[in-house]
């Protein structure tokens, strides 16, 4: 796995969106899998100020999200979809149609509908504390693919400060599974602050387990991990 250590938050978020740009510019029709989360906020952002600034364009750019919240209604402002609009999907020119999330009832389409897109080329995802990509929590197995899952107790404690009420905390969701990740063609994976840096460090150098879902990145021939200075102590 290659590791970019930038200066600061900010610069990991611009050197994301750069390769995201660069991706778009040699292949308008790119199948990109996208994350939610603080992390990727930067970067939507310098994506968004691209389009309206360098005109990038998204028209025929297929989306697929790693993961949703079940039992939300799809307006509700805790959804991956709503973060999905206000960050990013109302300020660019992604074209409805082209927009994937997974859902519940249909995540044996969610893998076929990847397929007829031709796969994913460009795979951007984070980190949970505990170790999970997307909603591939530990103890997932890297054969699995879109599915439902329950959420760790951790992964749930964190989701809490995006909801108003705890009976709104989803303790469920669907997720891109690992085996799923690992067929992207690129993947980037972010992780910014000092909180990220013990479980970025076993991800990227400690054993490959699946008590540790990030450790499977260390399988892909592809990836190119972008932590700001505080994710990556170990990696100066
Ligand atoms: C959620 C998302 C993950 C994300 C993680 C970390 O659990 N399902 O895809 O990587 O949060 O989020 P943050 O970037 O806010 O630390």
């Amino acid at each position: 796995m290659r590791v970019l250590v930038t200066s600061d938050y900010r610069a990991l978020s611009l050197q994301a969106a750069q390769i995201v740009a660069e991706a778009v510019r040699l292949k308008p029709d790119l199948v990109l899998c996208l994350p939610t989360g603080n992390t990727p906020l930067g970067m939507y952002e310098d994506l968004v100020r691209r389009h309206r600034q360098e005109g990038l364009d998204f028209s025929r750019v297929r989306t697929f999200n790693l993961d949703e919240y079940i039992g939300l209604g799809p307006d509700h402002p805790g959804s991956y979809r709503a973060y999905m609009r206000l960050h990013f999907f109302d300020h660019v020119n992604v074209a409805e149609q082209n927009i994937h999330i997974p859902n519940e009832t249909e995540s044996d389409g969610y893998e076929q509908a990847i397929l007829e897109a031709g796969g994913l080329d460009l795979l951007i995802v984070g980190i949970g504390a505990n170790g999970h990509i997307a909603f591939n929590e530990p103890g997932s197995s890297f054969a699995s693919r879109t599915r439902a899952v329950a959420l760790a107790t951790e992964t749930i404690a964190n989701a809490r400060r995006h909801f108003d009420n705890e009976a709104d905390v989803p303790l469920t969701a669907v997720t891109v599974g690992i085996r799923t990740i690992l067929e992207a063609r690129q993947v980037l994976l972010l992780a910014s602050s000092a909180d990220k840096a013990g479980v970025v460090e076993r991800a990227i150098r400690g054993p490959v387990s699946e008590s540790l879902p990030a450790s499977a990145l260390q399988l892909h021939p592809n990836v190119l991990a972008i932590l700001d200075q505080a994710a990556a102590v170990s990696f100066r």
